[in-house]
């Protein structure tokens, strides 16, 4: 995985991704994992396919292609705040992470009270950030990690943990903001609902082409809200309305599949 600043973006939120070109291969989206103070964004890719691999042979001096920002961002709320990442889904919440946390030492419009993550992935070799996120989290706040096949931290589901964390919090005023694997995302949400509907900003990473809004690929069923442009994230207004959440999978031809 590559955690470097790659170039000096226009203006940018947490949650918000970029379009990545290789030559001679793909362009994939990738979200923006770390915003920094002085504007450089990074990325970072988990080696999982073709293009994603390219990413990894990279060299100082080769080309790419760079893209937007695209997408809506994730939006800081009073109280307390739990951020859950899936994998490398946690990139993408990374960033939000820091904001609450910049946010938690100068209280100005929100006051947020307490950040808990959990950072959960299979098994230990996949778990990314946890470094960064103990730097990120200060006096009261709380990184909780699993794995779960137990090889490091709890041995279990993020879902699991944060059912436990929910049953013992004493705060009424909690926002959950989560990325990862669409099958945790609905687990989140439906647990969430469960306690008193706490309100959830959710990342959906669904197949992208274009990343901006022509070619359909990512439509969420039977909206027709598009995870590139009406997302990535989501509240559970509309979660309530889609009905392939957490089901399907598309590829790049748009067939879906059960997941
Ligand atoms: C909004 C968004 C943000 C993302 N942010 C990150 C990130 O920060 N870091 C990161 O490592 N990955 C991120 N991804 C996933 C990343 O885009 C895919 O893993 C990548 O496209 C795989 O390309 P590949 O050619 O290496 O793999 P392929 O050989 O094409 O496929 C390998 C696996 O990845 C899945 N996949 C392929 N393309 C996509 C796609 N466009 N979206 C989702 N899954 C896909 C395939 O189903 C397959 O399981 C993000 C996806 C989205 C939609
Ligand atoms: S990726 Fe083309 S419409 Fe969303």
């Amino acid at each position: 995985m590559k955690y470097n600043p790659i170039f000096e973006p226009v203006k940018i939120n947490p949650g918000q991704f970029v379009m990545v070109w290789i030559p001679g291969s793909d362009e994939i989206p990738m979200s923006v994992s770390h915003i920094s103070k002085n504007s450089k964004i990074s990325i970072s890719v988990a080696d999982v396919g073709e293009t994603t691999h390219l990413m990894h042979q990279l060299k100082i001096g080769d080309q790419i292609g760079i893209r937007g920002p695209y997408g809506n961002w994730f939006t800081a709320q009073n109280g307390t705040s739990i951020v859950i990442g899936g994998g490398i889904g946690m990139a993408s919440v990374l960033s939000i992470a820091q904001n609450l946390s910049n946010l938690k030492n100068n209280p100005e419009k929100i006051k947020i009270d307490k950040i808990i993550c959990i950072n959960g992935a299979k098994t230990k070799s996949e778990l990314y950030f946890n470094q960064e996120l103990q730097k990120i989290l200060k006096s009261n706040d709380s990184l909780e990690i699993c794995t779960d096949d137990g090889s490091f931290g709890f041995k279990g589901f993020t879902t699991e943990k944060l059912k436990e964390i929910l049953n013992n919090e004493k705060s009424n005023v909690i926002t959950v903001y989560a990325c990862g694997p669409e099958k945790m995302l609905k687990t989140v949400f439906q647990i969430c609902e469960d306690h008193n509907k706490i309100p959830v900003q959710l990342s959906l990473e669904r197949m992208m082409r274009c990343g901006f809004g022509i070619c359909g690929l990512c439509a969420l069923e039977p909206t027709g809200l598009l995870v590139c442009q009406d997302g990535p994230i989501f509240t559970n207004e509309i979660l309530r309305e889609i009905t392939d959440f957490g089901k399907i999978h598309r590829d790049f031809s748009g067939k879906t599949y059960n997941i």
